[in-house]
Parts: structure tokens; sequence; C-alpha cells
């Protein structure tokens, strides 16, 4: 039986409420102080508080499940993975743009600090990557993702929403399944415009 939920009949209710804000700020507490405890090379210290931390974490995790935060199918836990995977692989890019904005700002300290993180958000991407290789998962995006991502982009910047297909933004798609490389697709005339040769996205 799953726990997820629980609190919804149970009489624990603000019980399990408590404990789930009480465990969770308290291993945000205990992060904060393993930093400042590195800062000053208690290493000792700070591990033995990492340890703490992250068993605080999970009695948090357990109580918020409790409370009916997340999903309880095993289908959804996946894709809520994907999500956090996607969020992970693409940290890197937003990261160095912040960083990059920060020293131009001239608080250098600021951006070295964003900056450490890079190759650990890098790492948990490539750990989640590694579990869904070994379950068979899909995590990349699907073309048309791509492409809806593509045109709200633009329809934000107030552009046309069509655009050539040489100025196809390549480095953001060329990893995507492209329909125009299909035949019967292309054949069909479903997406490709002979005329003006033209990709159209139809809103
Ligand atoms: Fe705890
Ligand atoms: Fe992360």
């Amino acid at each position: 039986m799953t726990m997820h939920n629980y609190a919804q009949h149970s009489k624990f209710a603000d019980t399990i409420r408590k404990m789930q804000a009480a465990e969770t700020n308290g291993s945000e507490l205990y992060f904060v102080l393993i930093y400042l405890a590195k800062e000053l090379g208690l290493h000792d210290l700070a591990d033995a508080m990492l340890k703490n931390a992250c068993e605080d974490s999970l009695h948090g995790g357990m109580y918020g499940a409790m409370l009916g935060k997340g999903k309880e199918s095993e289908e959804e836990l996946w894709k809520q993975a994907v999500k956090l995977y996607r969020v992970e692989a693409s940290a890197e890019e937003s990261l160095r743009k912040m960083a990059e904005e920060m020293r131009a700002a001239g608080e250098p300290q600021l951006a070295d600090c964003v900056e450490s993180t890079i190759a650990e958000e890098n790492e948990h991407a490539r750990r989640l990557k590694a579990v869904f290789d070994a379950h068979g998962i899909a995590y990349e995006k699907s073309w048309h993702s791509y492409k809806k991502e593509y045109e709200n982009d633009r329809r934000r910047n107030h552009q046309r929403v069509s655009c050539n297909v040489g100025q196809f933004p390549r480095t953001r798609y060329h990893n995507a399944e492209k329909p125009w490389n299909n035949r019967r697709e292309r054949r069909s005339g479903k997406t490709w415009s002979k005329a003006r040769h033209t990709m159209f996205f139809h809103r």
C-alpha cells in the first residue's frame, strides 16, 4: 500500500504537515551550515551534517508524499524524472548567461559561485540519463515539442511564426527528428511547402 496522500484520511494530518515543514526547514538550515562549515575548513563537521541533512530531507519527502505531493503511479514518476532531467540538462546554458551578467555588472565573486555549480548540474543530468537508458525511458524532446517551444519563443518576441528552412536555428534543432527528411511526409506535403520552400508552422 502506498502512503501517498495518506494525510487526507488521517486524524494526524496537521502533525504530518508540521513534520514535513520541520524536516524540510531543518535540512535547509543544515545545508546552509554545511556550506559555511566548508568555507571555514571544518570538513568533518560538514560531512556529519551532510548525512543528517540528506536523511532529514528524505524524512521531509516521506511526509510530503503523505500530503499528496508528487504523483503515485510509476508512469508519472518517470515523467517527473524526465522533466527534472531536462531542467538539469539545460541548466548550464542559463547559469553561464547569469554568471556573465553578474561579471559584467562587477560582481565576479557571485559569478564564480554560480559557475561552480555547473559541473554538478551536468552530473545530475548524466546520472538520470544513465538510469533512463537502463530502463529504456525516452528523455529527449520530440520534434514537436521543439517546434512548439520555437513557436512560443517567436510569439513572445512578436516575430512571424513561419520561417524559411535556411533560417531554422540549427544548433537547437539539428538533433531533433526532422519531418522534412522523411520522404513519406515530404511527399504528402503536410509540412513542406514546395512552392516557397518554406517551413510553415500552422497556428
Ligand atoms: Fe529527521
Ligand atoms: Fe541540479
